[in-house]
């Protein structure tokens, strides 16, 4: 599983494989913009060599789901996983692959993640966030440990997001009131309006802010 520019050295590995081992093999992509996605030549020749490859689009399709990996690989037994991303989302699978063995009956795979990105962004539970998504609905929580974003993904809520390491902006929020911690920097912002990245901030005040969601199909 490779999400983003966490793809390299998965694409390393499988690159290195000769044909018949490719076929007993498995990649699950997930990428921002499908028609976005680098690499898609080099992934199409291994797929012809007997790759079985899913490429998900995150921007519309939202998090890789249970309903996803049984789609795509029935009952097989997976021996070994591994994971390159951003910490949150190589939690996640892996949380997945433990879940699918178990309902299967299947022997724990042996799991091999890279993460990166800001993995258990210690934060302060003594805040309140109010977040509005587009349509004015109003969902507040005290904040639990992890970024924004993940505390915004806690609430039932969907922000947009893509690489989740503060690269892309695309978790751009715009912020009403209360400061914020930029993980990166560890600066700490003013308590006025302006547009934060989510994945990359965590709130030292209480915060209002207006998010982003995208529109899952
Ligand atoms: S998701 Fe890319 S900067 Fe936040």
């Amino acid at each position: 599983m490779a999400c983003g520019s966490g793809l390299t050295p998965i694409l390393s590995i499988l690159e290195s494989l000769s044909d018949a081992q490719l076929s007993s093999q498995h990649l699950l992509y997930s990428v921002s913009h499908e028609p976005e996605a680098p690499f898609k030549n080099r992934l199409q020749t291994l797929a012809n060599k007997g790759l079985n490859l899913l490429i998900l689009e995150s921007s519309s399709q939202g998090r890789i789901k249970n309903d996803t990996l049984e789609a795509w690989l029935s009952e097989i037994q997976i021996e070994s996983a591994y994971a390159c991303g951003p910490s949150g989302l190589s939690q996640h699978i892996h949380d997945l692959f433990i879940e699918r063995s178990q309902r299967l009956g299947h022997a724990t795979p042996k799991f091999f993640t890279e993460s990166f990105g800001f993995a258990n962004a210690s934060a302060s539970s003594d805040v309140t966030l109010s977040f509005k998504d587009a349509n004015g609905r109003l969902i507040m929580s005290k904040q639990k440990n992890g970024t924004l974003l993940e505390n915004a993904e806690k609430t039932g809520l969907n922000p947009v997001y893509g690489c989740r390491a503060g690269i892309c902006h695309q978790c751009i929020a715009q912020k009403k009131s209360g400061r914020v911690r930029n993980l990166k920097t560890n600066q700490i912002s003013d308590a006025g309006k302006e547009d934060i990245q989510l994945c990359i901030c965590v709130a030292e005040t209480d915060l209002e802010l207006t998010i982003n969601e995208r529109t899952v199909q």
